[in-house]
């Protein structure tokens, strides 16, 4: 039986949209069952032209943020998701939300983590001078991009490159990466 995505976004949606191909090639078996974003983007605006399932929840519409974080668990777990692909979801997920979903909750982060944890990996690798980064899938636990890696994949820094330069490199790499890894996942590959 297929396996049911949740995917988390905030910004382009571009590994997003990398995932709903692998699925719809057969190559990750599974569907993604919504999209779910935090604030209006263009990977939301992406996934409704493609048909996708889509929802916006934005915190501004909750009293406060554990509010926002309950709402945002109960509308992902409608779906009984088997995995919820954080990508590019800009917020730290509360506890309530980690609880609920913890060995099926994932993230992708552009650096090789535990290098360069937080919101900057990409400026913070540029800035240390690193001849090598990469991305990162990881399980989400209750800390900011500490949780068990699952997979990596290196990228070089070149010279001349800027953070729009390198992170293109980077995403290249993460639209295989991600779909490998919920490949692997879904298939019990991991131990
Ligand atoms: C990716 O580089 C991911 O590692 C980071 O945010 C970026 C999302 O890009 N967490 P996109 O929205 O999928 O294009």
């Amino acid at each position: 039986m297929a396996s049911r995505l949740v995917v988390l976004i905030s910004g382009s949606g571009s590994n997003m949209l990398a995932l709903a191909d692998a699925c719809e090639r057969g190559e990750v078996p599974g569907a993604i069952m919504c999209v779910v974003a935090d604030r209006p983007c263009d990977g939301l605006r992406a996934a409704e032209e493609r048909g996708l399932n889509t929802l916006l929840l934005e915190p501004a519409g909750f009293a406060d943020r554990a509010a926002w974080s309950e709402a945002l668990r109960d509308a992902v777990a409608e779906h009984r998701p088997d995995l919820v692909v954080s990508a590019g979801f800009m917020r730290i997920l509360a506890p309530v939300f980690v609880d609920a979903f913890m060995g099926r909750l994932i993230n992708l982060h552009p650096a090789l983590l535990p290098a360069f944890p937080g919101a900057h990996a990409v400026q913070d690798a540029l800035d240390a001078g690193v001849e090598v980064t990469g991305s990162t899938v990881h399980f989400i636990d209750h800390g900011v991009d500490t949780g068990p890696v699952i997979m990596q994949e290196a990228v070089s820094v070149e010279p001349g490159d800027t953070v729009a330069s390198l992170h293109e490199r980077i995403k290249t790499v993460e639209h295989r990466l991600l779909p490998a890894a919920c490949r692997a996942l879904l298939s019990n590959h991991l131990s």
